[in-house]
């Protein structure tokens, strides 16, 4: 079939060229967008005096005619089509006659292209934040329902202080909203209209842009033709607040894995979010935390990709950016399901309390409130620290624990023990005395409870 673009050259394309070139395979998803946006600019250069409100309403018609069947399934794509723009524009053709071929006046399809990928990855970047929001509230219940549940928390993978796990569940929520904020940041920037850059230099029509970005819900528009069509910082913006999410989804994942092991045990993945072995009878894997974490690779690579793709472009259009739109929609796609998978499995998994309690017990995460009691008794930190490490040395070769080692052998280390040492290293209330602001007793983290959940209203 002869190409909307033929004129200049008159020989047909080879096949294999053709379909190297065309993108109407994956760009046919934002064809709502497109139709949209040619709407708008129908009824732009109706309202310029460009087009007869006639000739404009005709046009309307028909493109919302191919929308609705599009979605009806009555009409499908054409892929011998070089990508979605053409495909719309020549349906729009073959049904209005000579009126179609007036709706490409004062724009080109660099414009569309810019244009229609603003519109869908705004929609899309919607979604996401309201998955990552119904994933913080997951989070957030889950911290209430286990209020008083002590862990140990850990750095280097060792244990090191008495936590609540509610504490711990609300560290992520804390990178979920931060997440939230750097995606609505993205759409900001995002929202801007390229339509009517006309290439890349303007155009000698009266049109009016402002208006067509308004009509398309756009905040501005872009002010710099060059720049309308040229740039894809956008997509690489949303790419870097997805790629952030999805490392935090990953390093949850990772810790969802650890802790549904034998070795910690501390919670239990429903069985709709595992899977069995075909060889190990017993085994309950944790293939959805894992695939969390592995797809996260994918999305850094899409990110990368991007971003050397266009790292060598002179201004303004060039053909590379045909290949920004797999990257990005592979990015929010996969984010997508990952929120859908890990919001119902967070909110069915088990905690196993006693287990938590339990590896609390060991691991001596109560040293450093051994030493914060010497201190307040009078004796410098750096003395209490030595003289505590070497009652848990003494503990490890005794086989014993903080709250065992008996009152006389405390006081052999310093004269300052007393029975009142039992309760400063009671694990519970470890937790309990870390009252400073973002601490983890249960009072500081119901204040940050509050807190986002104030934040979450707005
Ligand atoms: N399919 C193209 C893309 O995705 C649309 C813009 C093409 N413009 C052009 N002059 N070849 O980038």
């Amino acid at each position: 079939m002869a190409k909307m673009w033929a004129g200049r050259t008159a020989g047909e394309t080879d096949q294999i060229a053709d379909d190297f070139n065309s993108s109407i395979h994956f760009d046919c998803r934002m064809y709502q967008q497109d139709i949209n946006g040619s709407m708008a600019h129908a009824a732009m250069l109706a309202k310029t005096g460009i087009l007869s409100d006639e000739d404009a309403d005709a046009i309307i018609d028909g493109l919302e005619g191919i929308l609705k069947d599009l979605n009806s399934g009555k009409l499908e794509f054409d892929l011998s089509c070089e990508d979605i723009h053409m495909f719309i524009e020549q349906v729009l053709t073959e049904r209005l006659g000579d009126v179609g071929k007036k709706l490409h006046t004062a724009r080109s399809r660099n414009d569309q292209v810019a244009l229609d990928l603003r519109m869908y990855l705004r929609d899309e970047a919607t979604e996401i934040s309201s998955l990552v929001r119904e994933l913080t509230e997951t989070l957030v219940a889950v911290a209430e329902k286990n209020m008083g549940v002590v862990m140990p928390g850990y750095t280097h993978l060792q244990r090191a202080q008495p936590i609540l796990f509610s504490h711990h569940m609300m560290a992520y929520v804390m990178m979920l909203l931060r997440d939230r904020d750097r995606i609505a940041d993205a759409v900001k920037r995002m929202n801007v209209s390229p339509i009517g850059s006309c290439a890349l230099a303007g155009t000698t029509y009266n049109t009016d842009r402002i208006f067509e970005a308004e009509k398309l819900g756009f905040h501005s528009i872009a002010w710099n033709s060059l720049d309308g069509v040229s740039d894809r910082d956008f997509c690489v913006e949303l790419m870097s607040a997805i790629a952030i999410l999805m490392m935090h989804l990953s390093r949850f994942s990772e810790e969802i894995v650890l802790w549904s092991s034998w070795e910690f045990k501390f919670i239990e993945l429903s069985d709709s979010y595992t899977t069995g072995s075909s060889i190990m009878p017993q085994k309950k894997n944790p293939d959805m935390a894992e695939l969390i974490r592995g797809k996260t690779g994918r999305v850094y690579g899409d990110l990368m990709a991007l971003l050397t793709t266009l790292k060598g472009l002179p201004l303004a259009y060039n053909k590379d950016m045909q290949e920004d739109k797999e990257a990005v929609f592979d990015s929010v796609d996969t984010v997508k399901v990952c929120l859908k998978v890990m919001i119902p499995m967070i909110a069915t998994m088990k905690t196993l309390p006693d287990n938590m309690r339990k590896a609390a017990n060991e691991g001596f995460i109560n040293a450093t409130d051994l030493a914060d009691y010497l201190v307040k008794k009078g004796m410098p930190f750096r003395t209490a620290y030595k003289i505590s490490g070497q009652i848990v040395s003494e503990c490890i070769g005794k086989g014993l624990v903080l709250e065992t080692f008996p009152i006389e052998e405390y006081k052999k280390h310093s004269e300052l023990f007393d029975n009142d040492v039992y309760n400063d290293i009671n694990i519970e209330n470890c937790v309990e005395k870390r009252i400073s602001a973002g601490g983890t007793s249960s009072a500081s983290v119901k204040e940050e409870i509050e807190l986002v959940k104030k934040e979450l209203e707005k």
